[in-house]
């Protein structure tokens, strides 16, 4: 497996360097401390480093030590045949799969550095700065599209309307609905299209200004021009933020992915550059995978 991407390299720390498009940035009492804030720490490159990362749901163990570094301000896919992990890997980075009441967890995952399941991190807070979007959007029904996106800062005590206004116009922006929705923000967000709904929760998500984006299986309910929609948002939040998607649609890895994790039976059978993994993987499971002949 080779962790090493020297190509890539010199792009992602440039776009490390960047500073987040997003200017006004609420004090976060509880945020985790400062030195260990992406947005101040810009040397490392990595946003988040899996080391032998287990996962069991009771006595089945569904992640087989994995490991491997989330390069920051890239989009990194995960594939692999439907049951194979990609969703509870997702889910442990950001301390979801805890929800669930047997699940068990062994390894380390590092969020820029910090050990995100070390005793005195919240979950919550994590959360926060490891935001998801799931394959089914799930705005809040009986909410309008604006309460929708800043519902995450009402949650977190921020009052002011200024902010909060500015905040829902921003997210909305950068989730490139702003334009279709503009003129209703106050409507239901049911009133939305399927695709318009997955942008809102792209949205919502974004509200918090995450550092992490994750996101599984997020247009694979849509049609094409709505999928074209989110994979062009992808490519441009990448500058920005941090992106992990799980993906079913090889086409769609390779289009806007700089990374791929190919999983199989919950163990990391190659992780690599995407432009390797789809032209000249290491693994022959990986070529057969890749090449439809498994999965
Ligand atoms: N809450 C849960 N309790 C028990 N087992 C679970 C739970 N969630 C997932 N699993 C099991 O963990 C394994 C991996 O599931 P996971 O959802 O991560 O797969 P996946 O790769 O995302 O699949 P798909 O492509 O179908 O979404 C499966 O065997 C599944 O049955
Ligand atoms: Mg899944």
């Amino acid at each position: 497996m080779n962790l090493i991407m020297p190509p890539e390299e010199e792009k992602i720390i440039s776009q490390t360097r960047r500073e987040p498009r997003v200017e006004s940035r609420e004090p976060n009492p509880d945020a985790l401390p400062s030195a260990l804030d992406s947005r101040t720490s810009t040397a490392s490159i990595s946003a988040l480093t899996v080391k032998n990362l287990s996962i069991y749901f009771g006595k089945n163990q569904v992640l087989k030590s994995v490991s491997l570094e989330v390069q920051a301000r890239a989009v990194t896919a995960i594939i692999g045949p439907s049951g194979c992990g990609k969703s509870t890997f997702l889910r442990a980075l950001n301390r979801m799969h805890e929800l669930v009441p047997e699940a068990r967890m062994t390894g380390e995952i590092r969020l820029f550095g910090e050990d995100i399941y070390a005793g005195r991190v919240e979950p919550v807070i994590v959360r926060r700065r490891v935001g998801m979007v799931f394959q089914k959007s799930n705005p809040f029904p009986t909410m309008s599209i604006a309460d929708n996106v800043t519902v995450g800062l009402r949650l977190n005590g921020v009052r002011a309307r200024a902010t909060l206004v500015d905040r829902m116009e921003k997210s909305l922006r950068m989730a490139a609905l702003w334009d279709e929705v503009k003129d209703r923000l106050h409507a239901p967000a049911i009133s939305l299209s399927g695709g318009q709904q997955q942008r809102l929760c792209i949205a919502r998500a974004l509200a918090v200004q995450p550092e992490v984006l994750l996101m599984d299986e997020p247009a694979s309910a849509l049609d094409p021009l709505a999928t074209a929609k989110i994979e062009d948002l992808i490519l441009e939040l990448k500058k920005d933020f941090t992106i992990v998607i799980v993906t079913h649609n090889m086409q769609q890895a390779a289009r806007i992915s700089d990374f791929t994790a190919f999983l199989y039976l919950g163990e990391l059978i190659e992780f690599d550059a995407t432009r390797k993994i789809f032209t000249s993987p290491a693994r022959k499971q990986t070529e057969d995978y890749v090449t439809g002949r498994f999965g």
